[in-house]
């Protein structure tokens, strides 16, 4: 199916994600793709991601964006949990009521960062902080680039919330898969006391 969409503006193409979703985009070919960047003089700014949202939201409206997919991103916590997800939370909220046309996408964690939760590849070590048994939805960067491009082509993300999941396994089933990649068992700590 193809996309009624032409070009697309990527703030932030040179981070992490921003730079494989430009990629994904770029290989799709079928898109005139533009990249929005901070100026330089303005590098040291860090005025925090809710701020940064809004004012590029304000300039989709002003320009007629004809889809504004958030930077969220992560697994679209409520408010109450953590000062980012609240950051977002409150930024999906002006989004949703912008009367922009919107997509939400929520792939889990990123794969690349399966260290943030315990996984030391470098000293084959995987640290539990809650249940092995607990299922995680996670994917690659990659993965979520490719997903970002289809969500142009589909009805379904329309006005939506989405999840992509690349893998759902358990924190043990992730283990299993690192001992399979590394070729070698892993040390295992289960830390309960967090
Ligand atoms: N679910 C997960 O596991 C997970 C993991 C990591 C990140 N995330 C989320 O994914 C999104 C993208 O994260 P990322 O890691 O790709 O970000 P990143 O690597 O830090 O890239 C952010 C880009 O945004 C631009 N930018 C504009 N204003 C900025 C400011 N005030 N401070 C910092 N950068 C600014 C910069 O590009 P220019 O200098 O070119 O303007 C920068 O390269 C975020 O919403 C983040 O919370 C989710």
């Amino acid at each position: 199916m193809g996309s009624q969409f032409k070009t697309v503006t990527i703030a932030g193409g040179t981070g992490a994600l921003g730079y494989a979703i430009s990629e994904a985009f770029l290989n799709d070919g079928s898109y005139n793709v533009k990249i929005l960047r901070r100026k330089p003089e303005n590098e040291n700014d860090c005025y925090g991601l809710l701020r940064y949202s809004i004012s590029l939201l304000a300039a989709a409206k002003e320009t007629s964006v004809k889809r504004f997919i958030s930077s969220e991103f992560g697994v679209g916590y409520k408010r109450g949990i953590l000062p980012v997800s609240d950051d977002k939370a409150k930024f999906r909220e002006e989004l949703e009521k912008s009367g922009l046309e919107y997509t939400c996408i929520y792939p889990g964690l990123f794969q690349e960062y399966l260290c943030w939760i315990g996984y030391d590849v470098e000293n084959k070590k995987a640290t539990f902080f809650g249940d092995s048994n607990t299922k995680l939805f996670t994917t690659s960067l990659p993965d979520i680039g490719k997903y970002t491009v289809e969500s142009l082509k589909i009805s379904e993300a329309r006005n939506a919330r989405i999840n992509v999941a690349g893998a759902t396994l358990s924190l043990n089933e992730y283990l299993e898969k690192f001992e399979e990649i590394t070729g070698s068992k892993w040390e295992v700590i289960e830390d309960r006391d967090v």
